[in-house]
């Protein structure tokens, strides 16, 4: 039975973290043209798995990528432990396909000791789907690999033999490593959904050996469909957020009955999940701020992923993206760790977010103005103090005469250079009594 009491609270410290590390990382690193390429090329397993000899990742220091989330601000990292191609990046009982019997290391554990060593908190991935296990369908499935050949049929299958190693292998995520922040699951297609994964009962275990643990909505849709989350009658498998895709929803996401929803947009830096060697089309840094700060601005979290190469490096476009992140979250970080929406109108010049209290509002400036900003949804005698975010010094609400026909109005100034303090986004923080 969904509790909306013991919901909030569960929640309550990813609706502050806002800001997320996804890492997808595995075989199809080798191949480098992202995650999907077994599915796309339709790439039998017998040119696919030899891959699980060669994968021997020697520069790979989950150090480094935890000190990369930890400078760029993040504040929770998801780890693939178990993509669509089958390939487990842990020490499992039910395969051989592991990282721990062909390269003799157990990355997840690896990751979480890294990532929990900077304090920041710690999810898995767990692909729901499986195109390396016998017993998951082939033919005619709309994604496997081998759907479109007969030679894979799937008349000596058995689904439910499936579903015991994929529920016994999420046991021993939720058993094997200690506490654990998030699960990830990913995803739900067609009739593939809900009671097909036997969800009911995979949650209830799940939740029995990880009781604070959050879920995504993907044991019931993907990135597209919301899921019962937001209907008036959750099920006990809907998850605890959304999460939309390569898309910041319009207006954020609210429940049937009006409520803001809680949810996660995940991004790529370029256009692909895995390490895509050929794809260099990757989102700027004062892009990936701008829509950081767009999802908190409409009561949502990004989480922004990153595809370490075979040898197990970030690559270095990321990492320069996530240095560039970071230089401005050292200075403004307070206005989106611990905030969210401020139910105010967007202002033209930019967007406003506010700690969870409502005592502080965020001004984000993102456009120069001509001589004044204007600060709306605010009164004169309900501020204490204006300050500019990055350095705390003091902005004073305007008295003069050109702003003397807006006496209600709060207007202050950057000071004489037409320019932004910040180019990419100056945050004026208000203080309210
Ligand atoms: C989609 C893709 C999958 C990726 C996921 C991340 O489900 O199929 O490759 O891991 O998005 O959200």
């Amino acid at each position: 039975m969904f509790d909306r009491n013991i919901y909030n609270k569960r929640v309550q410290w990813f609706t502050n973290a806002r800001f997320g590390m996804f890492i997808h990382w595995g075989l199809y690193a080798i191949p480098a043209r992202g995650e999907w390429v077994r599915s796309i090329e339709q790439i039998p397993l017998e040119d696919y798995e030899p891959l699980k000899y060669e994968f021997q990742p020697d520069s790979c220091d989950m150090r480094t990528w935890a000190k990369s989330a930890k400078e760029a601000g993040m504040q929770y990292a998801v780890l693939t432990a178990k993509h669509h191609d089958g390939y487990c990046l842990f020490d499992t009982k039910y395969t051989d396909f592991s990282s721990k019997v062909c390269c003799g290391r157990d990355f997840v554990a690896e990751f979480l000791e890294a990532f929990r060593a900077e304090g920041i908190r710690v999810g898995l991935y767990y692909s729901l789907l499986d195109w390396h296990h016998p017993d998951y369908p082939h033919y005619g499935d709309k994604i496997h690999p081998m759907r479109l050949d007969p030679k894979y049929s799937n008349e000596n299958r058995c689904f439910d033999r499936y579903l015991k190693y994929m529920h016994g292998q999420i046991k021993e995520l939720c058993t094997n490593y200690g506490k654990l922040d998030i699960m990830w699951f990913d995803f739900s297609y067609d009739n593939m959904t809900c009671d097909t994964w036997r969800a009911q009962e995979l949650v209830e275990m799940v939740r029995t050996y990880q009781p604070d643990i959050i879920l995504n909505n993907r044991l019931e849709v993907s990135g597209e469909g919301l899921g019962s989350l937001v209907t008036a009658h959750p099920t006990d498998y809907c998850g605890d957020f959304v999460s939309p895709e390569q898309l910041i929803p319009p207006k954020g996401i609210f429940g049937e009955t009006g409520e803001r929803a809680v949810w996660e947009a995940c991004v790529t830096m370029n256009g692909n999940w895995g390490y895509c060697a050929a794809d260099h089309n990757y989102k700027p840094a004062d892009m990936i701020i701008k829509k950081l700060v767009e999802c908190v601005s409409k009561g949502g979290n990004m989480i922004l992923n990153v595809g370490p190469d075979a040898r197990g490096k970030i690559p270095e476009e990321s990492c320069a993206i996530l240095h560039e992140v970071g230089r401005w979250m050292s200075r403004n970080r307070a206005s989106l760790i611990g905030c969210g929406c401020a139910e105010l109108d967007k202002p033209e010049y930019g967007r406003i977010t506010a700690s969870r209290d409502g005592k502080r509002l965020y001004y984000h400036v993102m456009e120069p103005q001509i001589g004044y900003v204007y600060l709306p949804g605010i009164r004169r005698e309900q501020v204490e103090s204006i300050r500019l975010l990055r350095d705390g010094s003091e902005l004073r609400v305007d008295e003069g005469w050109i702003t003397s026909n807006y006496r209600d109005l709060v207007f202050v100034s950057f000071g004489a250079s037409p320019l932004l303090p910040d180019p990419i986004d100056t945050v004026v923080e208000v203080r309210l009594k």
